[in-house]
């Protein structure tokens, strides 16, 4: 129970990395408002469970990240709650079109940097002002990548929004460190969700090949990350970025 008494805002949780922080957190008694796209059944069915077998409270919000109107609603939702807030984790995101960098329209790149970045800056300059009145502090996760430390042919808008994301890591943590707001981020490699089965079986298999643990990531593990992250454990640990991949490069 790492996180109990903690209240979680975590984007993208209705599959892959998402939907495994949304478990692991609450498995480890944080209340999570659950920010996910669409409201399914599916979705409210699993909340409802998970939220009765751990014994914490879940509240979905739903909102596209790119919609600034339907972003301001939400966060206005979590504001009328009265809660403190303890931890961000900016985890929705997409992975570009697979395009060599001369075939790349800059109109693609926008519409990628609009939801790998821009939208997340946007929700962590509304929910790290809640955090600055936590006088516990916080902790703010992004989401990166290896792709973004080691490069990605064909990726040039992914890699770059999140080399963003990590270049933002380290200036927040600057910025929020007198408020004991902690900003990390975590970098990925191949994990078994639909984003990482997008990515074209021949150069999955080089990565696989040539990475120490020859296999993929389960969202599980990365989940494991986010647990570290958001709670005490990691409670001198900011400006950082943790690889996750196996070895991986
Ligand atoms: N899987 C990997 O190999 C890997 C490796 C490195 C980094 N990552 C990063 O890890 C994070 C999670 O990836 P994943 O593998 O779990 O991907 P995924 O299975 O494709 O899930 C992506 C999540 O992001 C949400 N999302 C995308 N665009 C959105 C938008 N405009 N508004 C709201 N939600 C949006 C999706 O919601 P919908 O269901 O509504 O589309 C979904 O919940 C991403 O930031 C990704 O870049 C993944």
């Amino acid at each position: 129970m790492l996180l109990k008494g903690k209240t979680a805002v975590v984007t993208g949780c209705n599959r892959g990395i998402g939907k495994a922080i949304l478990k692991k957190f609450a498995e480890n008694g944080a209340d999570v408002f659950a920010c996910v796209r669409k409201e399914t059944d599916e979705f409210q069915e699993r909340i409802k469970n998970l939220s009765e077998q751990s014994g914490v409270e879940i509240i979905p919000l739903y909102f596209d990240i790119r919609d600034a109107e339907a972003m301001k609603n939400a966060v206005g939702q979590i504001r009328k709650s009265h809660r403190k807030i303890d931890i961000l984790v900016n985890n929705a995101g997409m992975i570009s079109a697979n395009l060599l960098f001369h075939m790349t329209p800059i109109e693609n790149m926008r519409e990628l940097f609009e939801v790998n970045f821009f939208a997340q800056i946007r929700l962590t300059q509304y929910i790290s002002r809640l955090m600055q009145k936590n006088p516990d502090g916080g902790s703010i996760i992004f989401m990166s990548s290896i792709a973004a430390l080691d490069g990605s042919p064909g990726q040039l808008e992914y890699v770059g929004s999140k080399a963003a994301v990590l270049g933002a890591t380290k200036t927040l943590a600057r910025e929020f460190g007198a408020y004991n707001i902690r900003v990390n981020a975590i970098a990925p490699g191949l994990i078994e969700t639909d984003m990482g089965n997008q990515v074209d079986d021949k150069m999955a298999n080089e990565i696989i090949d040539h990475s120490p643990l020859r296999r993929w990531g389960k969202p599980e593990e990365i989940a494991n990350v986010a647990l570290f992250l958001a709670s005490d454990l990691s409670s001198y640990v900011t400006g950082e970025f943790i690889r996750s991949s196996g070895g991986g490069v």
